[in-house]
Order: structure tokens, then sequence, then C-alpha cells
């Protein structure tokens, strides 16, 4: 029988820096009250100059593989699902990977907005599901601070930094990520869009003047969208799972809006205390804020071995989808892993790879070597 794919390791990392609705307030024509009651946020927070959506990823994924006790080594897969990649390429996995030392994993980024977290928890569990992959890391990462502009007050409300990280491993034992849906809609592309510095639109003194570096959103036709997919998504995802709702502990849908959340809800006649929502102090982390949310479940203790959970998304694309997991609890482990000490080890290697590089182009010049 395939393996089935276990969450053993789960990590989480915000920036320090907190931005209010009343600092926000002062820069731009909003008020507090505006922006909770449209849509639930009261804070969010926003990297340091230092921290980027790699280094975010890297400590979210450090306590996640701590959790789980897996050496980086250990690794077989690294997604990064992620709407501010640090370039177009190298992928931001390839900089975690490096990052943590993990030299036996292939590593991608994966890019379907919002719900990307919820699309690679799926190709994760795909991979362990036929036997190819062992051990696979996913991790959700946004610097989206970045990439808003911070005087249009219809989007800079809505969004924060932050990362979250899962680890899957293969486990003979029942349970895991037990179905998913995933779904697109091209055709509304243009309701949320970062429109320059991509092939189409590449980035020139024009199209940054024109601000076509910003995050463009259709807040209206957004919130419609959401509402209904989110509902919908989720029942897909528990039918398929030969489930009903009433078997459901706990929803942790992606963190956009408290009323879109409501409205999906009460579209499925499914209580709001059996939903994790903390968007109030992190605004929307896209990609990061199904794993965000879930930590905290956890740390709450509203998250246990054994429960089944629903997490649901959607975003730009337009894509949505849905998971529904057994909850479960790190594997047993023979050894105690010192990940800092790992930590130390990567970067060591990193800059002895780098070396020999450089060594390599003073031995043989311009010459190729292999030819
Ligand atoms: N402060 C004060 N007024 C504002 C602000 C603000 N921050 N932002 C917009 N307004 C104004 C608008 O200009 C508009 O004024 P007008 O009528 O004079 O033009 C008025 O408020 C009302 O605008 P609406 O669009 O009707 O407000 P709505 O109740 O729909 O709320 C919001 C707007 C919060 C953006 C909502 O539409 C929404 O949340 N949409 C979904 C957005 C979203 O979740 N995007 C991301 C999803 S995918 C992903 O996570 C990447």
């Amino acid at each position: 029988m395939s393996p089935f794919a276990h969450i053993t390791g789960w990590g989480m990392a915000v920036p320090q820096r907190i931005v209010t609705n009343a600092e926000l307030a002062l820069r731009i024509d909003t008020s507090d009250e505006w922006i909770q009651s449209r849509t639930g946020i009261r804070e969010r927070r926003v990297a340091s100059e230092d921290q980027t959506t790699a280094s975010l990823g890297v400590d979210a994924a450090q306590r996640a593989l701590d959790m789980a006790r897996l050496k980086p080594a250990d690794l077989d897969l690294i997604i990064v699902a992620t709407s501010s990649p640090e370039h177009i390429f190298p992928a931001t996995a390839c900089l975690v990977q490096d990052r943590l030392g993990a030299s036996k994993a292939g590593a991608f980024d994966l890019l379907a907005a919002c719900s990307g977290f919820i699309f690679a928890l799926n190709m994760g569990t795909q991979a362990i599901r036929t036997g190819a992959v062992k051990n696979a890391l996913i991790i959700g990462a946004e610097t989206l601070s970045r990439i808003v502009d911070w005087n249009d007050r219809n989007t800079c409300v809505l969004f924060g930094d932050g990362a979250g990280a899962f680890v899957l491993q293969a486990s003979p034992e029942q349970g895991g990520v037990i179905s998913a849906v995933m779904r697109s809609d091209g055709s509304g592309g243009d309701l949320l869009i970062l429109p320059g510095g991509g092939s189409r639109i590449p980035a020139t003194h024009k199209s940054v003047q024109a601000g076509q570096h910003y995050v463009q959103m259709n807040g209206r036709e957004v919130f419609r969208f959401a509402s209904r997919v989110l509902g919908q998504a989720t029942e897909e995802a528990v039918k398929k799972a030969q489930l009903s709702l009433d078997e459901i502990n706990l929803i942790i849908p992606h963190q956009a809006n408290q009323r879109i959340i409501e409205a999906a809800l009460r579209g499925l006649d499914f209580p709001v205390e059996r939903c994790v929502i903390n968007l109030d102090r992190y605004g929307n982390t896209s990609t990061a804020s199904i794993p965000i949310a879930t930590c905290e479940a956890v740390q709450q203790g509203r998250l246990k071995p054994g429960d089944k959970v629903v997490f649901v998304g959607f975003g730009g694309g337009l894509t949505w989808g849905a998971a529904v997991v057994v909850w479960s609890a790190p594997l047993p482990a023979a050894r105690r892993v010192m990940p800092y000490r790992y930590r130390l080890y990567a970067r060591l290697r990193s800059m002895i790879k780098r070396l020999m590089r450089r060594l390599d182009v003073l031995v043989w010049g311009r010459r190729n070597p292999y030819l």
C-alpha cells in the first residue's frame, strides 16, 4: 500500500515590527474603525531591512525541522509557496535549501498566490504517496510589504509579512493528508495582479512610474469570488475524504478578511468557534497565513493529534483549494537533532562551495575543464 503523508513538524516566524491601523491612518486617508469593521484586521507585521522572504522561510522551517527531529540532509524535497519571491529566479526555495544545508533536496517555488500553501501541501503529499519522496518541507513565506504601495489605501491595509512551514513525512500509518482539491480560473487573473517586473511588462522607468510593480486589486470582485469558493472547496475536500462536515473538528482558512470567512461559515452552517481566525494580529500574509494560524491553534491546544482539520484558501490567479488532514504528532525519533549546529554547518558548506567555484576559475581560467 502506498505510504501516507503525515505532518510531523510545524513552525512559524513573523517579524517583530508591528504596524497598527492607527499608524497607517497617520499616512493615508483611512481609520482604525474602517479597517477593523471592513476586514477584522487590527495590526500586521512588517519585515525589517535585513529580513527577506527566504530568511523568514528558513526561520519557520528550522522550527518545523526541530519539531520533527529531522536533519536538513534528511529532506528530499523543498517547496516554497510564495507571492513575493526574492527573484523570478533563482527560486526562493533554492536560497532556503542552501541556508538550511538540505544537501539532498530538490527545491522549487510554487506560484499560486494565496492558495499556494494548499497547492504545495498537495504536491508534497502526492510525491510522498508515490513513494518517490520520504521527507518533504513545505513553506509559505512572504514579504508582501515590499510589493504593496503604502500610499494605496485599497491594498496596503490588508497585507502583512511572515512565514510558516510544515514537515511532511511518509508513514505506513493511515492518516495525514487524506484529500485535497485544487482549482483555477485564469479568466479572473486581472482581479488581483502584480503587472510589472515579469516578461510581459519588464521593469522600466515608465512601468515603475506607473506603479506597475505594486499589487493591484479589484477588492469587491475578489470578495465576491472568495466568499463563494471557500465554502465550495471545503465541501468538495470533505466529500472526497468521505467525511461529513460534522466530523470536522476545525477549519483553518486563509486569513484575508473576517467577513469573507464568516460568510463562508454561514453558507456551510459551520460554527465560528470551530474556525481559527488570527488575521486581527497579522493581516493577510498570503501563503503563510494557513501555517501561521495552524501553529497558533496547536499552541493554544485547539488542534490535537487525531483531530480532523480542513485547510482552505483562495487567491490570485484566480486559484482556490482545500485539504482535509488527520492531525499527527511528530514521529518517534531515535536521536535529538541540534538544528542551529546544522545551520552553522550549512553556512560554512555554502561558503566553501562558492570558494571552490572561484578556485575553479583561477585554475582553469575561462576554459571549460569538462570539454
Ligand atoms: N480606508 C478608508 N476607505 C477605504 C479604504 C481604506 N483603507 N479602502 C477603500 N476605501 C474606500 C473605497 O475607496 C470606497 O470608496 P468609494 O465608494 O468612494 O469608492 C469605499 O471605501 C468602499 O469600498 P468597498 O470596496 O465597497 O469596500 P468593501 O466593503 O468591499 O471593503 C475590501 C474593501 C476590504 C478591500 C474588501 O473588498 C475585501 O476585503 N476584498 C477582498 C480582498 C482580498 O481578500 N484580497 C486578497 C485575497 S487573495 C490574497 O490573499 C492574495
